[in-house]
């Protein structure tokens, strides 16, 4: 049985790219394996300054992961800061990693491109996510394609520990949709958090109305026919419409006579529709408190046992203790 583990930073409200980058992925993943997930709320301390924010996130997420179908009869939910283990790791796998490979990670470079003084936390993001992976001897990593180059800094820790002080981490590997195109948010640009354009799971639904009906589109007036490819509207659609439905779009699209509202409509409608079961479970998960926190405290004893295991043998083989 592989052990699969991911993450998921409770930076904001989860949205269509979180979904079907890696919640989607790591839910149908909870079948095949020994499924570890969690949220990562030391990494989010990095952006997030407000602790009732932080805290109001990171339910929120777990919220979200139950509602979409994680199950925990099959896989652990967990907060990373429950196992605060992970920070040990981190600062051990941290004296074997060399400066240059994480002034070459695109979230630092990122923020420098943005003339951002990033923070320490920030420089050490994928140390901390190696350690998060390592400590838990994970098998596969399903992630998103921005998350790639971390999962290989990872795997490159580990060879370099494993090389230094004997066997002591199996190497993971990361589990990345090929198929899965970048979700377009609501200006054509790739959905994130980060350029304000992200479509959330569960709006209220004249927010998410709205927001669709805001997606950016040309000025090809209602009569003309219009192009499909590249258009964000069929990109989103194709997430959640029948084969069927989406090539009458197409051909509709291509036909001329009918505005770029008409399709948002349908694309709310095929939106709307798909989260409606996931929304009634939200509704129910939400109205009992109680039931979350015993969810995480659950789920962070598991994470524990395995933490410590792992961690005894790092110290062991560094020589510490
Ligand atoms: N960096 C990931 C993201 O931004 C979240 C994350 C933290 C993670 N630690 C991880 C993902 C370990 C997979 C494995 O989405």
């Amino acid at each position: 049985m592989p052990r699969i583990l991911s993450g998921i930073k409770p930076t904001g409200k989860p949205h269509l790219g979180n979904y079907f980058g890696m919640m989607r992925p790591a839910i149908e993943w909870q079948d095949r394996g020994e499924a570890f997930y969690f949220i990562a709320d030391y990494h989010a301390l990095t952006t997030v300054r407000d602790p009732a924010i932080l805290r109001e996130y990171s339910r929120g997420v777990a919220l979200d992961f139950l509602a979409c179908g994680l199950d925990t009869a099959k896989a652990v939910l967990f907060r990373q800061s429950d196992v605060p283990q992970v920070t040990e790791l981190t600062w051990i796998l941290s004296t074997i990693t060399p400066m240059p490979m994480l002034e070459n990670a695109h979230a630092y470079k990122d923020h420098l491109a943005k003339d951002l003084v990033p923070n320490h936390g920030l420089f050490a993001y994928p140390v901390l996510m190696a350690a998060d992976i390592l400590i838990y001897d994970s098998d596969i990593v399903p992630v998103g394609k921005d998350q790639k180059q971390h999962v290989e800094i990872t795997r490159d820790l580990a060879a370099k520990m494993n090389q230094t002080f004997g066997d002591v981490f199996k190497i993971p590997e990361a589990s990345i949709l090929p198929s899965l195109a970048t979700i377009p948010g609501l200006d054509g640009r790739k959905m994130s958090k980060s350029y304000d354009n992200a479509i959330e799971l569960f709006p209220e639904e004249k927010a998410l109305r709205k927001k669709i009906m805001g997606i950016t589109t040309d000025s090809t007036p209602v009569e003309a026919p219009k192009n499909p490819e590249n258009s964000s509207i069929v990109n989103l659609y194709k997430l959640f419409a029948s084969t069927k439905d989406v090539e009458r779009m197409e051909a509709d699209f291509r036909a001329g006579g009918m505005g770029y509202g008409d399709f948002k409509k349908r694309l709310f409608e095929a939106i709307w529709e798909y989260f409606e079961p996931m929304r009634k479970k939200r509704a129910e998960l939400e109205a009992d408190p109680k039931y979350i926190d015993d969810v995480l405290a659950r789920g962070a004893e598991s994470a524990n046992k395995l933490a410590d295991a792992t961690l005894k043998r790092v110290r062991n083989a560094v020589g510490l203790g």
